[in-house]
């Protein structure tokens, strides 16, 4: 394995210089520095998504999909701003986004985008189901912090392919996880540069910390739980999901399968309802990236 050779400041500093890294759409960053502000209405919320009509039809296919499993049928803005809260609308809104900002890039040739956003759709889910079984997190921040988790590993696979493909090559012939592989061979792991790009799109603070620290639920400082319930997400669906066992997480982080336990021990039962839950939120999700 090629030892470590580059400097953490630099590879930051590089982090920072990227020209062509993602952007958040216009409608994202709007929609979610409003919902920041106290006075946000629904008039307001959904004439601002309205200025984006992609953003609108992709929007109500979403909700109007098996995975939200409503019975009559939303077709306009500001009535599934009513039915969903402002807040699931921001994340749907931020999770649509996040998908197709890096979509249609180039990438390491062995890295498939679409496996990957099935993994990230697979912890957004069970993440979501662990927090509603827990009442340790608000389900649906969880929803788009999984989604988001390892979304530094796509940067590092459009922009860093020469270390991502040094650290496929370790995973494949060492057997070892992704994040113990990236631990040996970079300054900075993708929870770390996933962090630092959420923290440029000006994504709530909970949501940066959220992903930053989702290999290292211990020292996350504010936002605790939700880190906790991403993990152990995380965790699970590399158990009972991942068709090659391809997850980064052989073993849940101590504090969150701690926190968890209950609800980890009895997966076996509660993960196969879930699973079904993860194909329809693939086949919207998945589906817009292919
Ligand atoms: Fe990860
Ligand atoms: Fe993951």
């Amino acid at each position: 394995m090629p030892s470590m050779l580059i400097d953490k400041e630099a590879f930051l500093r590089k982090l920072d210089r990227i020209p062509d890294l993602p952007t958040l759409p216009v409608v994202a960053f709007k929609v979610n520095k409003m919902l920041m502000d106290d006075d946000v209405n629904v008039r307001k919320l959904s004439e601002t998504i309205e200025k984006d009509q992609a953003m609108v039809s992709k929007l109500l296919r979403l909700v109007n999909s098996a995975f939200y499993g409503f019975q009559s049928k939303i077709d306009n803005i500001s009535h599934a701003i009513t039915i969903l809260g402002f807040s699931t609308v921001r994340n749907a809104v931020v999770s649509i986004s996040v998908v197709d900002a890096f979509s249609g890039r180039e990438a390491f040739e062995e890295f498939s985008l679409s496996d990957f956003w099935k993994h990230s759709v697979a912890v957004a889910v069970t993440g979501r189901q662990l927090a509603q079984r827990s009442r340790l997190a608000v389900p649906d921040e969880v929803f788009v912090a999984g989604i988001l988790h390892d979304v530094g590993k796509l940067v590092l696979a459009q922009h860093y392919q020469e270390l991502f493909r040094d650290v496929w090559i370790a995973v494949q012939d060492e057997g070892l996880s992704f994040h113990e592989a990236e631990k040996a061979l970079l300054p900075v792991d993708h929870a770390h540069i996933g962090g630092v790009l959420a923290a440029k799109w000006h994504l709530p603070e909970k949501l940066v910390e959220a992903i930053a620290y989702h290999h290292a639920v211990g020292t996350a400082e504010n936002n605790g739980n939700a880190v906790m319930t991403v993990s152990a997400a995380d965790f699970l669906v590399h158990r009972f999901w991942s068709e090659k066992k391809a997850g980064d997480r052989p073993e849940p982080d101590q504090p969150a399968a701690e926190a968890l336990a209950a609800e980890i021990e009895s997966a076996d039962q509660w993960f196969p309802g879930v699973a079904a839950e993860i194909e329809q939120a693939c086949s919207f999700f998945v589906e817009a990236v292919n």
